[in-house]
């Protein structure tokens, strides 16, 4: 029941003038620095509320005094990067490679820039960090086809192999069984000898007339002891890696009807210093010389 309002004699606080049971209820107020911080608080959030963007309405929201806009300054940062990105990527299309080696933020440029047009371009055929698949060089290896120096892999990836480009890579295995020009039986024969150089076991423990047959048919392209020949993208039989499978049922596929692997080229769809980075992204893969 409300009694009138009082001074407490031991706090010397005001009452509310409420009692229960005969105890009376202080009115303490509330200590002097929260209440200043509480409107200081209130008073910031107001401003803060004017300047920067906060109450949406209809289709839009109240932008600020100020025009901040997070996404504004974050899109601004992008542009900011990929102008120097771009300005890197000219860089490298007019400087040579040993210039773009020298310089180590051109560099990293270019790992970048290859990387991502790798994965885009690249990763379907060559797959996942150019490790390669049958039919599909690996490119982290030391075994190639066409030359591992820079300039070598970048004029492979300019021109590409087998396609319309004046320039592309090219050469062409007979289809020795196909077409007639060895017998079943002389293809076996070469394919043991064949499978020596692979380092797989032959069918029968004479290969003279083999050796005979591939000095004759096989070693003007693939060479006298099987190192390739990078001129014309021919294959070293005598490596471990091959393109078209290890075993001797791949070497008799060749034999009867060659593959013939396609490439695209790359000059008309991606610009120079792409194509560069490419070049020095692939040499760094693991087999570059
Ligand atoms: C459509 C499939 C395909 C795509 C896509 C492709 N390649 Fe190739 N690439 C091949 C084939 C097939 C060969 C081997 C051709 C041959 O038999 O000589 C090859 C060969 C190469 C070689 C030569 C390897 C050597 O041992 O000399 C390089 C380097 C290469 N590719 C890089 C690239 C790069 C970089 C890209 C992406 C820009 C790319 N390729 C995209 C199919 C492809
Ligand atoms: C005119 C040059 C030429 C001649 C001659 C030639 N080859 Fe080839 N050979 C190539 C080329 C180029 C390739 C890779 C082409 C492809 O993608 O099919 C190849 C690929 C191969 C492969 C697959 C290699 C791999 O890594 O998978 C085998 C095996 C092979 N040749 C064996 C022979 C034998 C054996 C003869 C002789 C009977 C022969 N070649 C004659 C050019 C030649």
């Amino acid at each position: 029941m409300p009694t009138k309002i009082e001074k407490d004699e031991y706090s010397g606080t005001n009452t509310t003038g409420h009692v229960w049971d005969g105890v009376r209820e202080l009115n303490t107020p509330l200590p002097k620095w929260w209440l200043w911080s509480y409107i200081a608080c209130v008073i910031i959030g107001l401003v803060m509320f004017v300047l920067y963007p906060s109450i949406p309405y209809g289709p839009g929201y109240f932008h600020g005094l100020l025009g901040y806009s997070s996404r504004v300054n974050a899109m601004a940062g992008v542009a900011q990067m990929s102008a120097l990105h771009d300005a890197d990527l000219k860089k490298i299309a007019v400087a040579d490679f040993a210039t773009v080696r020298a310089d180590p933020k051109l560099m990293a440029t270019a790992q970048d820039a290859g990387r991502i047009a790798f994965a885009n371009n690249c990763q379907p055929c060559h797959g996942t960090g150019g490790q390669g698949q049958v039919g599909y060089p690996a490119l982290g290896d030391d075994v190639w086809l066409w030359g591992g120096s820079v300039e070598a892999i970048a004029a492979t990836i300019r021109h590409g192999v087998r396609n319309s480009d004046p320039d592309s890579r090219s050469s062409q295995m007979p289809a020795f069984g196909a077409t007639g020009t060895l017998t079943a039986e002389q293809i076996a024969d070469v394919a043991d000898y064949v499978s020596v150089l692979y380092g797989i076991a032959p069918n029968g423990s004479d290969t003279t007339k083999g050796a005979a047959l591939y000095a004759d048919n096989c070693a003007a392209c693939h060479g006298e002891k099987g190192q390739g020949n990078r001129d014309i993208g021919a294959p070293p039989l005598a490596a471990k890696v091959h393109l078209y499978g290890g075993d001797r049922a791949s070497i008799v596929a060749q034999l009867n009807r060659p593959r013939l692997g396609v490439m695209p080229s790359w000059n008309t769809r991606l610009d120079t210093g792409t194509i560069k980075s490419l070049a020095l992204y692939v040499h760094a893969l693991g087999g570059g010389e």
